[in-house]
């Protein structure tokens, strides 16, 4: 599958569904526990890929401050309209979005501190095309930090693996941190 190769979206019924879902969700749950994990710093340039309505691309662009950035990319129309009118009520200046219809971002060759796969791999239908995506516009010195979604955690690790572009440096029960192998 070619990274021009169209993604299928759902209907903005069902993706309200979800909507509703992590509203609800996030009643019990702080997104902003799981950021501990990840070495993010101020001045950082971030992509948050498969967003969604932005749970962690918020209090992410806070984190990295107004010299960093935070790209929130997803494949819904209505996850990135949720992430742009959230950005404009909080007024904040450092989050770019992009929609994307293939696993092609458009984003700059090696520019990316931390690339964030937060509940996202089991949605993913072309994981070769999204890990070879993210490797592109990884730094050398960068990171991806994920979790396993909806699969295994076994099954994660398999995938990222299989790349063989990434070599994991951390893994938690349900997450992990990988750097890309060395880049030509
Ligand atoms: C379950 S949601 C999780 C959203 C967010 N990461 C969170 O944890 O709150 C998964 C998101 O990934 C998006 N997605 C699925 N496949 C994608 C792809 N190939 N590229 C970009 N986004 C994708 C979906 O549209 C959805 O918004």
């Amino acid at each position: 599958m070619s990274k021009e190769k169209k993604l299928r979206r759902v209907p903005d019924a069902v993706y309200r569904i979800d909507i509703w879902f992590f509203k609800f969700f996030d009643l019990f749950s702080n997104p902003r526990q799981l950021l501990k994990k990840i070495p993010l710093k101020e001045g950082m340039t971030i992509v948050d890929y498969g967003c969604g309505i932005g749970r962690y691309t918020l209090p992410v662009a806070e984190l990295v401050g107004s010299k960093g950035k935070v790209f929130a990319v997803d494949i819904q129309p209505l996850a990135i309209k949720t992430v742009k009118e959230k950005v404009a009520k909080q007024g904040l200046t450092n989050i770019e979005t992009i929609l994307v219809d293939s696993y092609n971002t458009g984003i700059q060759d090696s520019g990316i501190d931390i690339v964030l796969l937060i509940d996202t791999l089991h949605m993913v239908e072309d994981c070769d095309a999204l890990f070879q995506e993210i490797y592109r516009i990884l730094k050398q010195d960068g990171f991806i930090f994920m979790d396993k979604g909806h699969l295994k955690m076994s099954r994660a690790r398999e995938i990222v693996e299989s790349t063989d572009l990434f070599t994991i440096v951390e893994c938690w029960s349900r997450e992990m941190l990988a750097a890309p192998k060395t880049k030509q």
